[in-house]
C-alpha cells in the first residue's frame, strides 16, 4: 500500500505528487511550486479522486500562503480547478480561517483515517466469498491514502471476507484498469479487469455479490455523483437485486446540494475520447438515492430515508 506522503506531500517550496497519469507503466513525481501549479495539476488529473483533490487544494493554499501568495487568488483558481468533488471546496473553506501546512497535513491525516473507519463499517455488511464490483479507482491514489471503496476491500479481504474483484476498466481515461487493479495488485488481491459492458451478463451469470464505488458528492436526499457509468451499474444491480454501497467520507456530502440535479457535472475535453469526431466527454454522473442500498461514511452505515440518515452522518 502506498504511504500517503508518496501520493501527495507538502515540501518546503512544493506541492509534489505521484503523476497518476502515468501509473501504473511509469512512477513519477510532479512539483507544483504555486497554486496555480498545483491547481493545474488537478485539472489535468496529476492528481484525482475527491478527498484527494481537497487535500491537493489545502496543500496549494498552505503553499500560497508560506510563498507570500495572495490568498483570495490562491483560492479562486483552486476551487475552479474541477466542479463535481465537493471535497475540493470543503477543503478551501477548512483553510480559510488557518492557512497554515500544520492545518492542511491535519486535513490529509483526517481523510486517511475516514477511510479506515468507513472500511471497517462496510466490511461489516459482506458476507464470507464476497465477489465484488469496483468503477473508477476510490482507493488510496483517490483519496491521500488506504482509500474509500478500495479500502473497504482491503479490510474485507483482510478479514477473509473477500473472495474475488471485479474492476471495471473504467473509461475514457482507465482509472479502473490502471489504478485500481495496480492497487490490487500491490495487495495480493484476486482481481480481474472487466471491459465496462461486461458488468450486465456478469451480474446476470451470477459471478458478482455487491458492487462498491465511492462518490465526488452526495446529495442532502442521497443523490449521489460519482464516475460516469456509475449510474448504469446502479440500474444494473437493481436489475439483478444485487445491493450497490457507496463508500465516501462525510466531506463528499454536501448538505446545501437538495437532489442530485443541483450537482455541477464536469465536462472534459473531448479529445479524451477522440481527437478526430466530435464527442461528448461527461466525466460524472448521478444515481439517483433510491437505488443505493446503503451509504457508508465514517460514523457508520447509513439507509434510506438519506434526508435523516446523512443528515446525522454530517453532524456527527
Ligand atoms: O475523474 P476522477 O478520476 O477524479 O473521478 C474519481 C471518482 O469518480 C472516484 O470514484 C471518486 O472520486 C471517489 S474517490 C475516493
Amino acid at each position: 500500500m502506498l504511504e500517503p506522503e508518496r501520493i501527495l506531500r507538502l515540501e518546503d517550496d512544493a506541492v509534489v505528487f505521484l503523476d497518476q497519469r502515468l501509473l501504473p507503466l511509469e512512477e513519477v513525481d510532479v512539483r507544483c511550486g504555486t497554486a496555480a501549479a498545483v491547481a493545474e495539476a488537478i485539472q489535468t488529473m496529476v492528481v484525482r479522486g475527491a478527498p484527494a483533490i481537497g487535500v491537493a487544494a489545502a496543500y496549494g493554499i498552505a503553499l500560497a500562503a508560506a510563498k507570500g501568495e495572495d490568498l483570495a487568488e490562491a483560492d479562486r483558481v483552486l476551487r475552479e480547478s474541477r466542479p463535481t468533488a465537493v471535497n475540493l471546496a470543503w477543503a478551501l473553506d477548512e483553510m480559510r480561517d488557518d492557512p497554515s501546512a500544520e492545518h492542511a497535513r491535519r486535513i490529509h491525516a483526517d481523510e486517511v483515517e475516514r477511510c479506515r473507519r468507513m472500511a471497517g463499517h462496510t466490511a461489516e455488511l459482506l458476507s464470507p466469498g464476497t465477489r465484488a464490483l469496483t468503477h473508477c479507482n476510490a482507493g488510496g491514489l483517490a483519496t491521500g491514502g488506504y482509500g474509500s471503496a478500495v479500502g473497504a476491500l482491503l479490510t474485507a479481504w483482510e478479514r477473509g471476507l473477500l473472495d474475488h474483484v471485479w474492476v471495471d476498466e473504467t473509461r475514457p481515461l482507465l482509472q479502473g484498469a490502471r489504478l485500481t487493479a495496480w492497487e490490487l495488485e500491490t495487495a495480493s488481491i484476486p482481481h480481474a479487469v472487466i471491459a465496462d459492458s461486461a458488468a450486465a451478463s456478469l451480474m446476470a451469470a451470477g459471478e458478482v455479490d455487491c458492487v462498491i464505488t465511492g462518490a465526488d458528492r452526495i446529495a442532502a436526499n442521497g443523490d449521489t455523483a460519482n464516475k460516469i457509468g456509475t449510474y448504469s451499474l446502479a440500474v444494473l444491480a437493481r436489475h439483478h437485486e444485487i445491493p450497490l454501497y457507496i463508500v465516501a467520507p462525510s466531506t463528499t456530502v454536501d448538505l446545501q446540494t437538495p437532489d442530485g440535479s443541483a450537482i455541477p457535472i464536469e465536462e472534459r475535453d473531448s479529445a479524451e475520447i477522440t481527437a478526430r469526431f466530435a464527442a461528448r466527454n461527461p466525466a460524472f454522473d448521478v444515481t439517483p438515492a433510491e437505488l443505493i442500498a446503503a451509504i457508508v461514511t465514517e460514523s457508520g452505515v447509513h439507509r434510506a430515508p438519506y434526508q435523516q440518515s446523512l443528515a446525522g452522518a454530517v453532524a456527527a
